[in-house]
């Protein structure tokens, strides 16, 4: 003999995660491209921004050096003119030890460099020294002057920029104190010529440009700050844009799974309905025939006590199989309602009547809450009677010892509530778990279809059904029904009679 084992088929969970996980698949790509856009648009405006500070320095420190060299040429024409030559006929030669020749010199400088930015002007002589600073500590030093001072002598005006701070700062352009030096050539004039005579000395002219760089730095700041703002500003956008998308085809998804879980539970009720039926058929037949043949012999042994016993467990057992076979029915064929006025109360006074002899002999008392405000509801009221009853019997099985059962009902948001309580052991978790699986039962003689046929009816009428333990113990069962009935229920007449599944 060969046995054949059926591949397993795949969770539903699997195929649903994938399939969300497969929605949402463009969105990710949507998202690594506008973090990777974001961050290339941010990078190259923060390189644009660091060029054109770098130009604008470089444009700065041209127009400066000019401004520099057309000073150095005016001050030396003024100085010429109005120190040199007076200063010679005056006193034969030039020593600005001299007070008088000093003040001179002081004059002469400030009146030419009046209103025009410059921060510091030096007057070397031919040997090195420095013969006049607007900083007097620093007159009659000597050797101060550098490479640019020995180029100046020889007729070349030079240029150098000095930065404080780190060599970053430098970088970014956020130096602190940045002054440029011009040194440039004092030269004698030949009167009425354009022609100039011999270096006589140099001028070193440093100016501020602390304040001009503060600006451009400032200017790349803002630009750093608002391309920053823009860009995480646009980020937050696409991201909420990105992910809304994300949720509605999530959203999607699952209702698309929901749609076809809920199809195929349709499929497999439809086809467990028509092997209910034909089984149904081929059993209650048969059941039928060994009924009445019962009941027939045990007429014709006259009740005898004997025989008479065997006879109603035949009759007994083949009435419980029909009950089973009623049940399996009623689970798997779709129910529809037949929708008319339904006092809930009544329904339930009926369900008590007809346990009445049961519930006595398992001492169980009922207990009714029967709120006065409870409308009339639009309800099939044979559906409800055999849901009632299921979990009435459900709540007499849970209390083998009896017990007390307290049924209410009240009217809430438009609802009608019914909950049944007992003082049971209650529900184990896992119990609770698979309580609504079909064919789950803790009992021996269960089928495990009586909550699951009970939600199918409660269902059917728009309601809902939820078992949970009771803060008391026990259990309790809530169902919600609407009381106009679902949205395009259609009126019938009820057919009365009620399958009383009670075992
Ligand atoms: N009131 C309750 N207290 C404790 N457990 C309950 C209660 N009602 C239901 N259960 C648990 O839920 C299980 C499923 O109940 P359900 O009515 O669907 O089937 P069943 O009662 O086992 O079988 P059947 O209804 O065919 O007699 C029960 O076996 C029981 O373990
Ligand atoms: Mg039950």
């Amino acid at each position: 003999m060969t046995t054949k084992s059926k591949p397993a088929k795949p969770g539903r969970t699997g195929p649903s995660l994938g399939a969300t996980r497969e929605a949402v698949k463009p969105f990710e790509l949507v998202k690594r491209f506008t973090a990777t856009s974001l961050t290339v648009i941010f990078a190259a405006t923060l390189i644009l921004s660091v060029i054109i500070t770098h130009r604008a320095r470089t444009v700065l420190l041209q127009k400066s050096e000019e401004y520099a060299i057309l000073l150095g040429n005016n001050l030396n024409h003024q100085v010429f003119l109005q120190f040199i030559v007076p200063v010679a006929i005056k006193f034969g030669r030039v020593q600005l030890r001299n007070k008088i020749q000093f003040d001179l010199m002081d004059k002469v400088v400030r009146a030419t460099l009046h209103g025009f930015q410059v921060d510091t002007v030096h007057i070397y002589d031919p040997d090195n020294t420095i013969s006049y600073s607007f900083d007097q500590s620093l007159v009659g030093k000597e050797g101060v002057g550098g490479e640019e001072y020995r180029r100046a002598l020889e007729g070349e005006t030079t240029s150098r920029v000095e930065e404080g701070g780190g060599w970053l700062a430098i970088m970014l352009g956020a130096a602190r104190a940045s002054k440029l030096r011009t040194w440039t050539p004092l030269l004698a004039e030949e009167p009425l010529s354009s022609n100039t005579g011999p270096v006589l000395g140099v001028f070193e002219i440093v100016q501020d440009l602390s304040d001009d760089y503060e600006t451009i730095f400032r200017f790349q700041l803002l630009i750093i700050i608002t391309s920053t703002g823009v860009m995480g500003v646009l980020f937050i956008i696409l991201r909420r844009v990105v992910e809304r998308g994300e949720a509605v085809i999530l959203a999607r998804a699952e209702e698309r799974i929901k749609l076809e879980e809920q199809l195929s539970h349709a499929e497999r009720l439809a086809s467990l309905g028509e092997l209910a039926a034909g089984v149904s058929h081929e059993i209650r037949n048969p059941l039928g025939i060994i009924s009445s043949t019962a009941e027939l012999l045990k007429k014709r042994t006259g009740g005898n006590e004997s025989s008479g016993g065997l006879v109603d467990v035949i009759i007994e057992e083949s009435s419980r199989m029909n009950g089973i076979v009623t049940d399996f029915l009623n689970f798997a064929r779709p129910q529809t309602p037949k929708f008319q006025k339904v006092r809930l109360a009544d329904v339930i006074e009926k369900n008590i009547a007809f346990l009445d002899t049961r519930l006595v002999k398992e001492n169980v008392s009922v207990e009714r809450h029967f709120h006065p405000a409870t409308p009339e509801i639009q309800a099939d009221p044979n559906l409800l009677y055999q849901s009632f009853l299921n979990i009435l019997i459900n709540a007499m099985q849970a209390m083998p010892e009896g017990g007390l059962i307290t049924c209410e009902v009240f009217p809430s948001g438009g609802m009608v509530h019914v909950h049944f309580t007992d003082e049971g052991p209650g529900l184990e978790e896992a119990v609770l778990k698979k309580i609504w699986n079909p064919f789950f039962t803790t009992k021996e003689s269960g089928t495990g279809l009586g909550l699951c046929m009970v939600r199918n009816f409660i269902e059917a009428h728009g309601g809902a059904i939820s078992i949970k333990n009771a803060a008391a113990g026990g259990a309790v069962v809530k169902i919600r029904l609407p009381a106009e009935g679902p949205a395009g229920a259609e009126q019938g007449p009820s057919n009365g009679n009620h399958s009383h599944r009670g075992r």
